[in-house]
Parts: structure tokens; sequence; C-alpha cells
């Protein structure tokens, strides 16, 4: 076919125009991907005992208040690779949803993402934990876990029923210890069912009974942690014998149902605000970055897409000794999550505020 000198300029305007198309869409896609692995890339990892890396911050998943599924997409698109789940937060399965969807399509590999869970305190009988591991397995969709957690060393009796109550409205308890507990949990790390053990909510005196007997010893606790209960002594205890600390609740839970300890809630103490002032940062990068500075692997929870995108833009500043220390002096052993219910139980951990 001929075309005339008019012709072969439209054509070659139109393949310029294509390709121009072509060369802008092939920017955008990278710029798009940068963003992400740049994201991804720059959140540092602490190295377990076990010498696994786990993402110095997490997505926390508790009381999200709305569909988790959503919540996972924002928080894999904002960069989050590390997402901090429990049986008993009751949305395992939608969470589940979203790890395959974005597994399926490529957007994330497993080994790129960081999943802890938590054996409820209903299955800590020994014949349960395994079903109880595989069961969250199945709700989040994936083969293993990176680190599965006793969520609490309370033993609950065993059945249908989460939180198994009396007449009296208090939790009935099951006489299961939970060494033995930790006993029936190695097993799944020898099977590849979770990669490391760790603990929830235990005070001193009970690490040390498992570090006793543990042939695979906990690498990591979880416990609430902000300005108002700072666990600089637990953290101590914790560096000496090769646990990392994550730190629960850092905003200090403001919307959860509890009763909060303090004259102001943590994000509108005039001391946390004076330092995110000083910093030019929000009062929440502030309190997210004192747990960071200090060490500590951090959670904090965001269901709002902006919220985590402003959680996990902390990387270019660090709070200097004297601001950590002025948060450390907020503290007055200021903890919510008392388990007030639960208190009389012989494994209830909260007897000794700063054991
Ligand atoms: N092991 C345990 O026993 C235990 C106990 C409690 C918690 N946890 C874990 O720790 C996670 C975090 O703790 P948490 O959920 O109690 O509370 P948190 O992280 O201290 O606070 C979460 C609350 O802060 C709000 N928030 C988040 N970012 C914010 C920002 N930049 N500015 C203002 N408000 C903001 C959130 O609202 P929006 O959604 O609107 O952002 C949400 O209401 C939990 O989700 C759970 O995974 C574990």
């Amino acid at each position: 076919m001929a075309f005339g000198r008019r012709g072969r300029k439209t054509m070659i305007s139109i393949i310029e125009l294509s390709d121009l198309l072509l060369f802008l869409a092939i920017i955008w896609i990278m710029s798009t991907e940068n963003t992400l692995l740049k994201n991804v890339k720059t959140v540092p990892t602490i190295l377990l005992s076990n010498a696994l890396s786990m993402p110095i911050i997490g997505l926390g998943t508790w009381r999200l208040n709305r569909n988790a599924t959503d919540v996972i997409y924002d928080a894999i698109d904002v960069g989050y690779r590390h997402f901090d789940c429990a049986h008993i937060y009751r949305n395992e399965p939608e969470i589940g949803k979203a790890f395959k969807d974005l597994l399926q399509k490529h957007v994330i590999k497993r080994e790129d993402i960081f999943v802890t869970s938590k054996l409820w305190n209903t299955f800590h009988e020994p014949s349960l934990v395994r079903n109880a591991c595989e069961t969250t397995l199945k709700n989040l969709c994936i083969e293993y876990l990176d680190n599965y957690l006793i969520h609490w060393p309370m033993a609950y009796k065993e059945g249908d029923e989460l939180y198994p109550k009396d007449e009296n409205n208090k939790f009935i308890a099951s006489p299961v210890d939970y060494v033995d507990t930790w006993k029936a949990m190695e097993p799944l790390v020898d099977e590849g069912l979770c990669r490391t053990l760790g603990l929830s909510n235990f005070n001193v005196q009970q690490i040390e009974r498992i570090l006793k007997v543990a042939r695979i010893p906990p690498s990591n606790l979880q416990i609430e942690c902000h300005p108002y209960l700072n666990q600089t002594n637990l953290m101590e205890f914790c560096r000496s014998h090769n646990m990392v600390v994550t730190a629960y609740s850092p905003l200090g839970s403001p919307t959860s149902p509890y009763k909060k300890p303090g004259k102001y809630p943590i994000l509108q103490n005039p001391k946390v605000l004076e330092i995110s002032d000083k910093y030019k940062k929000t009062p929440a990068q502030v309190l997210i970055r004192y747990q960071i500075d200090r060490g500590n692997v951090v959670i904090p929870r965001s269901a709002n897409k902006d919220h985590m995108l402003e959680n996990f833009s902390l990387w270019d500043f660090s709070l200097k000794a004297d601001d950590i220390q002025a948060l450390n002096e907020l503290c007055f052993g200021g903890r919510y999550m008392i388990m007030a219910d639960a208190q009389g139980h012989p494994h209830h951990p909260f007897a000794d505020e700063f054991s």
C-alpha cells in the first residue's frame, strides 16, 4: 500500500504519539512500583534469636472498624508487610481473603510478609494446640505463620465458647499450665507450621518458667507499651534473654471500650504535643518513633489509609535521648488492658504492675 507525504507524516505522528503514551505508561508503572518497593525496602527489620527478620513496624488488626479485607489492601498499598493477627479478633478469615487474593495476583510473595497470630486462652490444653494453629492458618489462607504467640498466660475452660463465664460473669479457668502449652507449641516449629514462637502478656516470673523448660526459647514478647506504661524493666529483662519486645497499643488504644488511665489520652498529652511540635511530626508519629528508638517493634492499628500512611512515614527523624527520657517520665504504671474479669486466675499476669 502506498502512502502520500501527508499520510506518511500522519502515520509517523500516530506512531510517535503511541510510543510517547507507552513510554509514559512505563514510567508511571515503574514509579508506582518504586514507591511500593521503596517503602518495603526502607522498613528496617530486627533479627530475632532464631535469625528470622521481623519488620519493626506492623499493622495491628484488633477491632478494625471496617472490612478487614479492604484494610489489608490499603495497608499493603501503603507498604506494610507485617500484620499482627489473633484468633480472638475474629477477623482472620477477612484478612486471609486479602492475603489469598494478593498472593494469587502476585502483588506480594508469601516471603515478603510477616504474619503473627496468637493462640487463644481456650486452646491451651496441649491436645488442642495444633488444631488451633491449623484453624488460624486456614482462616488466614497461608501455609505457615511467621510468629505464633501464647496470647495470655491464663487458660480458660475448653469448648466452643471463647469467653466462658460463670453466673458471676467471671471467666472459668482451666487448670492447664502455660508451660505445658509451650511444650505443645514447639512441634509446630519442627513441622514448619510456624517459624518462631513468642509470648504475650506474660510477666517476668512466667517467662522465666518457660525459659527453664524451652527447647525452642521464645524469641519475642508482645506487651502493652506507651509512655504511661513504658515497660523499661521488662524490656531490659527481655534484652538479657535475647527476646524482642513488640509494643501493643502504642497510641493508648484511644477507641477501645476500656477505662483509660491518666488525665489525658496519650495522643493529647501536653508533653507529647510539645515534642511533636518540636519535631514537626504528629503525636502518633512521635509515639511510634518512641518505641522504635528504644529498640522495640511496634504495631499501631488503623483502618484509615491516611493514618496508616502517617504512622508508616517515620524514616526521616528519630527522637533525641532527652525527649525519650521526657516521655519515659510520663510513666505511672498506667495500664488499660488489665483483663479485670480474669483477676483471681492463678496465672493472671499483672499482680505486680512492673513485673
Ligand atoms: N497481645 C495483646 O493482648 C494485644 C492487646 C491489644 C492490642 N494488641 C495488638 O496491638 C494493636 C494496636 O493496639 P490497639 O489497637 O489497642 O491501639 P493503638 O494502635 O494504640 O490505637 C489504635 C487507634 O488509634 C487510632 N489511630 C491510628 N493512627 C492514628 C493517627 N495517626 N492519629 C490519630 N489516631 C490514630 C485508630 O483509629 P483509625 O482506625 O481511625 O486510624 C485506632 O482507633 C492491636 O490492633 C492488636 O493487633 C495486642
